[in-house]
């Protein structure tokens, strides 16, 4: 479920980790300071951790470098491969947000970053619901992702990426679902977190959820 872009993910991942480092001038800013976020995201996680989207590995590999346990999620069976290419272990598993197998361990943290906004808010709302059930209290959830303010500003972006050329960039940005920060926090709360928002460039922010007593 919430697989709709799957086909994108498998035409992408040959080059998606050009695209990371900056290579693709319309996703430039999107992903500015990229290895800063995934640090930030390794920073606020605990030992035993559950990734969705892990697509490349990059996430993951910052993980496992600080020794945490990591149990990979990810639908495309070409960014698996893209992954296990360059080395990193194998420790993806195939699933998505909704649907995932059981990790051998219980997870302390679950992080996501640029993947969640696959999935439609109804079925944000499923993920973060399943969550609740497998994190005990000070759990945390720590996903990183383009989001915006609320819908003017993201209508502003998309105005802006077409006034600039960038026609693919303003595609993305109206097709898929991207957040506004009042319902992911709406979401998180009514779920029993409390949560955190950190902005990193134009697009992206950190949310930091945490499962309250
Ligand atoms: C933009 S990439 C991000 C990869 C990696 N997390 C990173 O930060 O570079 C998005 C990833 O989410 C995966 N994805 C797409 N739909 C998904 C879903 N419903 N559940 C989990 N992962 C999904 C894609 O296959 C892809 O690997």
């Amino acid at each position: 479920m919430g697989r709709e872009f799957l086909s994108l993910f498998d035409h992408w991942a040959e080059s998606y980790d050009d695209t990371v480092s900056g290579h693709d001038e319309q996703y430039e800013e999107v992903f500015r300071r990229y290895p800063a976020i995934l640090k930030e995201i390794v920073e606020r996680s605990g030992q035993y951790v559950l990734e969705f989207g892990s697509g490349t590995g990059n996430l993951t590999a910052a993980l496992l470098r600080e020794d945490k346990k990591v149990f990979g999620v990810e639908p495309s069976d070409a960014m698996k491969k893209a992954a296990l290419q360059k080395g990193i272990p194998n420790v993806f598993h195939d699933g998505d947000f909704l649907s995932f197998p059981a990790p051998p361990f219980e997870p302390d943290t679950i992080v996501s970053s640029y993947a969640f906004h696959h999935l439609t808010d109804e079925e944000k709302k499923q993920a973060i619901h399943i969550y609740s059930n497998i994190l005990h209290s000070g759990g945390k959830i720590v996903f990183a992702d383009t989001m915006f303010q609320n819908q003017a500003a993201h209508q502003a972006e998309i105005d802006k990426a077409k006034a600039a050329g960038f026609n693919q960039l303003a595609e993305d940005l109206g097709t898929e679902y991207y957040p506004s920060i009042d319902v992911l926090k709406q979401i998180f709360e009514e779920e029993g977190f409390s949560t955190s928002f950190y902005q990193m460039n134009d697009f992206v922010w950190i949310v930091e959820a945490k499962k309250r007593e």
